[in-house]
């Protein structure tokens, strides 16, 4: 099999297993053209996308104003080396997420993608407050460089590679389905939690804490959403500890939940902010911003990025945004809202189901065995082989969605914000069909 060979979604995958590292299971639809919620492979399939690319195509595959914008700084200059170049798609790209990021968040950094972002801005943290130390989540994903892979709070990501270079240390997550249940109230689960972070602090660090670092929703964890009030005491641990919080907003940035960031709707403004995937609708991008005062701890030469800041991908993101804010946040909030009270109906019907939850286009259903009590004695037992089937089941059906989560039990909607609500409604159809088939069997 060669490059010479007719393609065909066999001979792909099979010069995959013969030319690159085996680390991934492909979801066996090998891509060969996209177009807003639609991807097409190279058997003449048509899918229907509800995964965006581990949720990165917001406005769309192939979104005509993001190509066209891409294009025309292709035929401008290709690299320019953000710093060695000064250049205009960098400069109004920087000025642009000013004004979209919340409260003084203001001078930005680009890189190339969201490991890069969440290791920049911890040197940042830790130039600006002197200190070392930082405390991540277990649960939490920010990458698999040795730097973010040292606060992804999963063991599995590390497996035969770690320890992590610095590993940082980390706090439960504000889970509340599986650690939360017996809370009287979501605002005792919020300083239950919060009070977790204060506890490892307090035990596991020096407190020489330069930042406290968190999704403020967790993505790759299983779409976990805090409860209200948690973030802004999270901030406040930080700043009483003289340290930042950083909101790594890689996955939750642009869009996705229904606002231009996800910190927007808690009352906590970040001092580090995150980005990248949906930044520029597929274009390799990442950035982390600060306000002034933070971001001018740094001095020449402490960071640097060849090709990080690349002008075309800055020009897509400039398009990406005009995209995102010409409608495409609002309606996310609106179809992200139906589709929440649309997946909550599986809890009633599916004893499979063991939760739903999320904000905006970023849902997950856990799915869970009932006869079986889970890790700790809480909720049941994840189901991580069901969850498999159903996101094979769906494919098969002509839709993709992510299957994932810290147990591997949480089907994931993450589509393209462009989706139509029949898309959506279509794909709640067949999910409602494939559980039960899967259930009719058990
Ligand atoms: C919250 C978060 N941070 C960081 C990353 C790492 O981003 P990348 O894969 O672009 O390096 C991810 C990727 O899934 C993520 O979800």
């Amino acid at each position: 099999m060669s490059r010479h060979d007719a393609v065909s979604n066999e001979t792909l995958e099979t010069r995959y297993d013969e030319y690159m590292m085996p680390i991934w299971k492909s979801l066996n639809v090998p891509l060969r053209r996209a177009s807003d919620c639609t991807v097409e492979d190279f058997d003449g399939n048509e899918y229907l996308d509800v995964f965006s690319g581990i949720s990165v195509t917001n406005v769309g595959h192939r979104n005509d104003a993001v190509v066209d914008a891409a294009k025309a700084q292709l035929d401008e200059f290709v690299h320019g080396c953000s710093y060695v170049h000064p250049n205009r798609p960098v400069a109004d790209l920087a000025e642009r997420i000013a004004e979209i990021t919340p409260g003084d968040l203001r001078k930005s950094f680009f890189c190339n993608s969201g490991t890069e972002a969440v290791e920049g801005a911890i040197k940042l943290a830790r130039k600006y407050t002197g200190s070392k130390e930082v405390v991540a989540l277990e649960m939490g994903f920010h990458g698999r460089t040795l730097g973010s892979l040292a606060l992804t709070g999963n063991h599995t990501y590390k497996r035969e590679m770690g320890p992590a270079i610095n590993d940082a240390v980390h706090a439960p997550a504000p889970y509340r389905y599986r650690w939360g249940a017996d809370a009287d109230s979501e605002a005792a689960f919020a300083d239950r939690a919060a009070a977790e972070i204060e506890h490892v602090i307090g035990t596991h660090t020096s407190d020489d804490l330069a930042a406290i670092v968190v999704e403020p929703v967790m993505g790759e964890g299983g779409i976990v959403v805090p409860p209200k009030g948690w973030l802004e005491r999270v901030a406040e641990i930080a700043h009483d500890h003289d340290a930042l919080l950083i909101a790594d907003e890689v996955q939750t940035g642009y869009g996705r939940t229904g606002s231009m960031f996800a910190t927007e709707h808690f009352d906590a403004t970040p001092d580090i902010l995150t980005q990248a995937k949906g930044i520029a609708n597929g274009l390799p991008l990442g950035a982390f911003t600060a306000s002034p005062e933070i971001a001018d701890a740094f001095e020449s030469g402490d960071h640097l990025s060849t090709f990080g800041g690349n002008p075309v991908a800055c020009a897509a993101a400039l398009a990406t945004i005009d995209e995102l804010e010409g409608g495409i946040v609002a309606e996310t909030a609106e179809k992200g809202a139906w589709l929440d009270d649309e997946l909550a109906a599986l809890e009633d019907d599916f004893d499979v189901v063991g939760d739903t939850r999320g904000l905006g286009l970023m849902q997950g259903i856990e799915l869970v065995d009932p006869t079986e009590t889970g890790p700790r004695g809480a909720a049941p037992a994840p189901a991580k082989a069901l969850a498999a089937t159903v996101g094979d089941e769906l494919r098969d059906r002509g839709i993709i969605v992510g299957v994932g989560g810290y147990y591997k039990n949480v089907v994931r909607f993450q589509p393209p914000l462009t989706i139509t609500t029949d898309q959506l409604d279509r794909t709640l159809g067949e999910l409602r069909a494939v559980l039960e088939e899967v259930t009719a069997d058990a």
